[in-house]
């Protein structure tokens, strides 16, 4: 799948998100080695901390369904389901995704008059892997 495409499919999964409290709509399309691709919204919740971001969503919706192994993921969002600047993956989803997909794992970002590229080792260098702890 094109990266564009994979993008039009986050910005499909926005139309899901259930994000009452702060009205910032995120969607995201991650594409597994094997080809499917796993779409999730940000699910927010009145306690705040269960919250959870649209990219971990789509992971957990991979792995759950099998998958271990990933090749790129696309993320959409906007205050309202509008969207402006490129959202890129909080803190919590980096390290998350970390866990399954390499280095060079791609991570795109898309905006309304850009689209944004990065590798997970830019987003997130120096990180916490299995290696620290096995
Ligand atoms: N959010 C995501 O879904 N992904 C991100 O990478 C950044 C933040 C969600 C969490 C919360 O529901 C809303 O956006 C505002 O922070």
């Amino acid at each position: 799948m094109t990266d564009s495409e994979l993008a039009v499919l986050a910005v499909k999964a926005m139309e899901n998100s259930y994000s009452p409290y702060s009205g910032f709509k995120v969607g995201a399309a991650l594409e597994s080695k094997s080809g499917k691709v796993f779409t999730g919204c940000n699910v927010e919740n009145a306690a705040f901390t269960p919250t959870c971001c649209a990219e971990r969503v789509a992971l957990f919706k991979g792995i759950s369904e099998g998958e271990r192994e990933f090749k790129k993921i696309a993320v959409a969002g906007g205050k309202n389901g509008k969207i402006d600047s490129v959202c890129t993956p909080c803190g919590v989803c980096r390290q998350a995704l970390s866990e399954f997909c390499g280095a060079d794992f791609k991570i795109i970002c898309a905006g309304r008059d850009e689209v944004k590229a990065f590798t997970l080792s830019e987003l997130l260098p120096q990180s916490f892997s299995s290696e620290d702890v096995l």
